[in-house]
């Protein structure tokens, strides 16, 4: 059983509070900060938190935690990753883990240095139909990766600190290209160095000074290229997506919005449908478990099995430190509008993880290019011939 202390009374704070204290757990959020006495006092009483404060260190420095959850803004992270690890408690830090890769370093190495279990709270990496990706596609059942795509888009954060570069850091893409860029790692391969990043970023529709719209490029070693899309200016909810295709095969997702769930109300759902939900009447898509449905179940559950076990988690610091060097990339790039690299002064996955050649033998004679019934029922092979470098079709016999 952990005793933990919960950095934050916001919305993740809560959907991370409910996870903990969720299907008889044993673990509970002993404390809760908040720096608002009110906020603190009311979320605590209404969470079921035994005690709360409004002073941070008090927070970490409880003498009956062993476990830091920081939920608090991007900016605030760092300062309280460093504050855990002196006081020797495990940490566990919502996403992104920085505002930047030299803060990220830092924090990876406090933790490090002090010897305290980390955890990357990357959500959405743990959801039942991501680990069921994850395992399938690193079982081979896609072939070779070449291509993954990962969406998030919605219309705009729920706090002001988000749409403020002082206290987030950035805009879409430190916010939501942190998910879909970790989504990718999972199934490229964590092991397969993230070598180089193109991306657009622009303010298409808000007054602010960070961008709201996104799409990046992310160029691995092994040849597959990460694709995501972020926006906050999307209307019609939350759009969560993602894809991977390989040599072999292809996997689509959809999160939250047609999931298989739709309900039709012409009189109104009366209250919350789903986290973004632009509406409570009409055609509705609601999740029937969201904790389970954006991964804070399964994510818990490996954290916490983790540190019992005195293993790593599936996510931790150095996997959002390695996140916040491709988003310092995605920065640099849009100011040149070129490739740029991704500078990553610590790399612990394999080197020259380059795959050349996928082509398959035909015959002694060809390589195959492609296979294909017809509509007339023969099936036509397109080749290359190995000598001459000419290509060719031909009717395959059976
Ligand atoms: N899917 C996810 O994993 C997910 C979802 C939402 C948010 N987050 C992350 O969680 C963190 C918090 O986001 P949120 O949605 O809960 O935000 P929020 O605005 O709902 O809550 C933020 C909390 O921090 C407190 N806070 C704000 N400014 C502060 C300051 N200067 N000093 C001390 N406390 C301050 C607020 O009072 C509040 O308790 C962010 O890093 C965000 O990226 C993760």
């Amino acid at each position: 059983m952990h005793k933990i202390t919960m950095l934050g009374a916001g919305l993740i704070g809560m959907f991370y509070t409910q996870t903990l204290h969720a299907n008889r757990s044993r673990d509970k959020v002993h404390v809760l900060y908040s720096r608002s006495e009110q906020k603190a006092k009311e979320a605590a009483a209404s969470w079921g938190v035994e005690k709360w404060t409004t002073d941070m260190d008090e927070a970490i420095n409880d003498p009956d935690t062993d476990v830091v959850v920081i939920g608090l803004p991007n900016s605030l992270h760092r300062e309280a990753v460093l504050k855990a690890a002196k006081a020797g408690k495990a940490v566990l830090c919502t996403k992104p883990l920085a505002t930047n890769s030299k803060d990220a370093l830092e924090m990876l190495q406090a933790v490090e240095n002090a010897g305290v279990f980390h955890g990357y709270l990357e959500d959405l990496t743990y959801t039942p139909k991501m680990l069921k990706t994850i395992d399938s596609v690193s079982k081979g059942a896609v072939g070779k990766v070449l291509w993954t795509r990962s969406r998030e888009t919605h219309p705009g954060p729920h706090s002001a600190w988000f749409w403020d570069k002082s206290a987030s850091g950035g805009g879409a893409i430190v916010d939501m290209g942190c998910h879909c860029i970790e989504i990718s790692r999972a199934l490229v391969g964590k092991n397969v160095r993230p070598l180089e990043v193109v991306c657009w970023a622009d303010t298409q529709v808000h007054p602010i000074d960070v961008e709201d719209s996104a799409i990046g490029l992310v160029r691995y070693e092994s040849g597959a290229v990460g694709q995501f899309e972020t926006s906050w200016c999307f209307r019609g909810g939350m759009d969560l997506r993602d894809e991977v295709s390989g040599t072999e095969g292809t996997v689509w997702i959809n999160h939250w919005l047609r999931t298989g769930f739709e309900m039709f109300t012409n009189v109104g759902q009366q209250g919350y449908v789903a986290e973004k939900a632009e509406g409570d009447k009409g055609w509705l898509f609601p999740v029937g478990d969201e904790l389970v449905e954006l991964g804070y179940v399964h994510m818990f559950t490996d954290m916490l099995d983790a540190l019992d076990r005195g293993i790593q988690p599936m996510e931790t610091f150095y996997d959002g430190y390695v996140v916040n060097a491709i988003m310092d990339a995605c920065y640099r790039s849009v100011a040149s509008k070129r490739w740029e690299p991704v500078e990553l002064e610590i790399w612990r996955g394999e080197k020259g993880s380059a795959e050349k050649s996928g082509f398959s033998n035909y015959d002694d004679k060809h390589l195959l290019i492609k296979e294909e019934k017809m509509p007339d029922g023969r099936t036509k092979v397109i080749l290359k011939e190995k000598e001459s470098g000419r290509i060719v079709e031909r009717i395959k016999r059976s």
